[in-house]
């Protein structure tokens, strides 16, 4: 089974490190022209796209906002053509016990983790719509099922981002399909201990795989979910994570 992307262009926020790095990086594998949507990460990004070559182009744009998400999605279509595959991967985690969590706080992970899917999404479909095809990708987590103490406002983004899915799937399909991923622990940045305590680390890990996924390995679900394999799959929620929920 080989997945062949040619021709098509996809948009991947917060693609400066991580999963949302090794989603785009196998895209472009799959022969798909990618960019690389990243909030002021000149410097990671320079060296994405010397590796992903002439294809790729990078788009520093906060998704929290409306006007540069618009901009950014213009800009895209401007210099690679219209857009047939998002993926909307950034976020931020934030652990909190619930009654120190502060308005800012609980604002800004819902911007970050959900508002900006909603922004995204309907930037990009306003034109994926009258062209009449097109998918998106939804990166939320096993938290948004499990809940988890202390992670909150991240559990709640990302079960909204689950929810928004479903309904988009509902609203666009059949033209469009829009699909997520919840991934188990995920050896990045956002697992490393100045994001997470060190005991929250190690239960990370105690799942039926022993271990946390490399970003490629979510990745690789990504990359399915655009291709023609996935044709079928509509408001699914993909769950690569080693076994840490089973449903
Ligand atoms: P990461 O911290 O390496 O990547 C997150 C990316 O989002 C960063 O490049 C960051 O710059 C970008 N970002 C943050 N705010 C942004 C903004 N306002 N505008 C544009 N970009 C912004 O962490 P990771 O793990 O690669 O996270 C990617 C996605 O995977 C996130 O949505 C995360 O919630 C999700 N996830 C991660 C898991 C893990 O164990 N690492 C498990 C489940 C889900």
């Amino acid at each position: 089974m080989k997945i062949d992307l040619a021709g098509k262009v996809a948009l991947v926020t917060g693609s400066a490190t991580g999963i949302g790095r090794a989603i785009a990086e196998a895209l472009s594998a799959s022969g798909a022209r990618v960019a690389l949507n990243h909030f002021g990460q000149s410097g990671l990004i320079a060296g994405l796209l010397d590796a992903l070559g002439d294809g790729a182009r990078a788009f520093d744009a906060d998704v929290t906002d409306a006007t540069a998400v618009q901009h950014m999605v213009a800009q895209v279509e401007a210099q690679l053509g219209p857009i047939d595959i998002l993926v909307n991967n950034a976020g931020i985690l934030l652990e909190k016990p619930f009654l120190e969590l502060t308005e800012n706080e609980w604002d800004r992970v819902i911007a970050v983790d959900l508002k900006s899917v909603f922004l995204c999404s309907q930037a990009v479909l306003r034109s994926m719509q009258p062209r009449g095809c097109g998918c998106i990708i939804n990166v939320a987590s096993e938290l948004a099922y499990l809940g988890r103490a202390e992670f909150s406002a991240y559990c709640a983004a990302k079960a909204g981002v689950v929810g928004l899915t479903k309904s988009l799937a509902r609203e666009f399909a059949p033209a469009i399909r829009v699909n997520g991923i919840a991934p188990g622990p995920t050896d990045t940045a956002m697992l490393s201990l100045d994001q997470l305590s060190p005991a929250w680390r190690i239960k990370e890990l105690a799942i039926p795989a022993g271990r946390a996924a490399g970003p490629e390995e979510i990745a690789a679900t990504a990359v399915f979910l655009a291709s023609d394999f996935a044709r079928f799959y509509y408001g699914q929620v993909l769950s690569p994570n080693g076994g840490a929920l089973m449903l």
